[in-house]
């Protein structure tokens, strides 16, 4: 079942979605070397309780923190802990929820510590491109494989491999609803979108094989090969005329900019 949601629940969802990209900015604002991720997730609960709003993914399928932390070759959902420490030249993409007004927000960015390769730097860059090309498809009109298929597309022209195990999602008053929004598919096929659903896409791109494995915690995933991955997540309202983006990358820019 697909919920379409009327403006004033889409204003809502911007509302969360906004204050997970502020939380972005702040968890941004402290990725150096020699942090922890664990300090990073503290900081994160603290922000988002402070502006009266719950961590969305705390206690969810009893996941224990309130970001996803996931560094190099960990793809998505890792796990924070005061015995990962950032070092100079890794990426790591966060993940954030908030729960506020009876909606979600559900958004990840994927930061660089300091300097990282030429190589890596393109990861990150194709994969926020992957996600920008994607987000166009998100017309009333279109299909879900129109979204996917565009991400694919983008990602493999530069021998990158898309992940297949995990996927984006419908959100609303629940984080993951229907539709399931692949990273991989053909354009035409798919759910039918239309004006008032709101997906999350969310790239997620490997260095190398598209292959991953589920690490002993029970959540961490990460890549085969131990190259590194990155991941981007935009909410999105389907509009008639376009892609209505709940998310705000420029706040996170802003206060990463040097
Ligand atoms: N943002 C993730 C997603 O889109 C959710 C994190 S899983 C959790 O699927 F368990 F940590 F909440
Ligand atoms: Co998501």
């Amino acid at each position: 079942m697909i919920y379409l949601k009327t403006n004033e629940e889409i204003e809502l969802l911007r509302e969360n979605n906004l204050l997970v990209s502020k939380t972005l900015a702040e968890v941004g604002r402290h990725i150096r070397p020699g942090v922890t991720t664990k300090e990073l997730d503290r900081l994160a609960e603290e922000f988002i309780r402070s502006h009266g709003a719950v961590p969305a993914f705390l206690g969810y399928q009893g996941y224990p923190a309130s970001l996803c932390i996931s560094v190099n070759e960990h793809v998505v959902h890792g796990i924070p802990s005061d015995k990962i420490v950032l070092k100079e030249g890794d990426i790591v993409s966060v993940d954030c929820g908030t729960f506020m007004k009876g909606f979600v927000g559900d958004s990840a960015y994927t930061f660089a510590v300091g300097e990282v390769s030429e190589e890596v730097r393109q990861l990150m860059e194709v994969t926020k491109e992957a996600l920008y090309k994607g987000t166009a498809q998100a017309k009333a009109g279109n299909r879900v494989g129109d979204i996917s298929a565009t991400v694919q597309e983008y990602a493999e022209k530069f021998g990158y491999g898309v992940v297949r195990e995990l996927e984006g999602h419908g959100l609303g008053r629940k984080m993951h609803e229907a539709p399931g929004v692949p990273n991989y598919g053909a354009k035409g096929r798919g759910p039918l979108l239309k004006e008032g659903m709101v997906i999350c896409i969310e790239p997620m791109i490997n260095m190398g094989t598209k292959s991953v494995v589920f690490e002993e915690d029970g959540w961490t995933v990460r890549t085969r090969d131990r190259k590194p991955a990155a991941h981007y997540e935009f909410a999105v309202a389907v509009r008639k005329n376009g892609p209505d983006v709940l998310t705000d990358f420029s706040i996170i820019e802003q206060a990463i900019k040097h």
